[in-house]
């Protein structure tokens, strides 16, 4: 499988997961996804990252983003984890965790990054929209936790870009001014924004985030 790239639409599947079988595709229906791998079972980082998502899953629903989990081990082994995640991680598993024991999705995702590791997936992060199109990727070492804070930061900042002709700066977070893409001209910020503007420079301009 060639590298998976912004904007591709995300490869459907149909694997078993910790809550029945899916069809990817179906089971996103129209909400916006996240796909994010695990090394493996029985690991301390992944275990503090799956109850931390567990912890965080209320704020992705507030988005609408339906989040799933994938490691390489059976759903035996999953279940037997999930019990120690639940009991380390004071929280309850709430999203299904994709088993993986052929490496069918993580070689569709290309996650599995053979100078890191022969057999286990890397920290593979896709962000993907109601239009099954992947909109971020971010790939982590099984060395590295990933920062759920900051996944809910970019989805923020995606489903605010998707729908008004914005982008976020450097360190953004929901509520902050945000910047006019260029493709808008100086002439058509009054009827677009009409909360106004500042133009720091001809190419850096900034308004209120719109949909506050
Ligand atoms: C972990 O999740 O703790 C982990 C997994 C594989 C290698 C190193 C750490």
């Amino acid at each position: 499988m060639a590298t998976l790239r912004l904007g591709d639409v995300a490869p459907d599947f149909t694997a078993d997961t910790t809550e029945g079988k899916i069809n990817f595709h179906e089971w996103l229906g129209n909400s916006w996804g996240i796909l994010f791998s695990h090394p493996a079972d029985f690991t301390p980082v992944c275990t503090t990252e799956l109850g931390t998502a567990a912890k965080y899953k209320a704020e992705f629903d507030k988005r609408n983003v339906k989040m799933i989990a994938i490691s390489v081990d059976a759903i035996a082994s999953h279940n037997e984890w999930i019990k120690d995640i639940n009991e380390t991680q004071k929280t309850t598993v709430n999203f299904p965790l994709i088993a993986d024991p052929e490496k069918k999705v993580a070689l569709l995702y290309d996650m599995i990054h053979p100078n890191a590791s022969e057999n286990f997936t890397v920290r593979s992060v896709f962000i993907i929209g109601p239009d099954k199109k992947i909109k971020l990727t971010l790939t982590y070492p099984a060395s590295t936790g990933r920062n759920f804070v900051e996944l809910l930061r970019v989805i923020d900042s995606l489903q605010l870009t998707a729908n008004h002709s914005v982008a976020t700066p450097a360190d953004w977070k929901n509520g902050e001014d945000v910047v006019i893409v260029p493709a808008v001209k100086d002439e058509d910020i009054p009827a677009k924004f009409p909360k106004g503007y500042t133009r720091v420079k001809p190419y850096l301009r900034l308004t209120p985030q719109p949909n506050k």
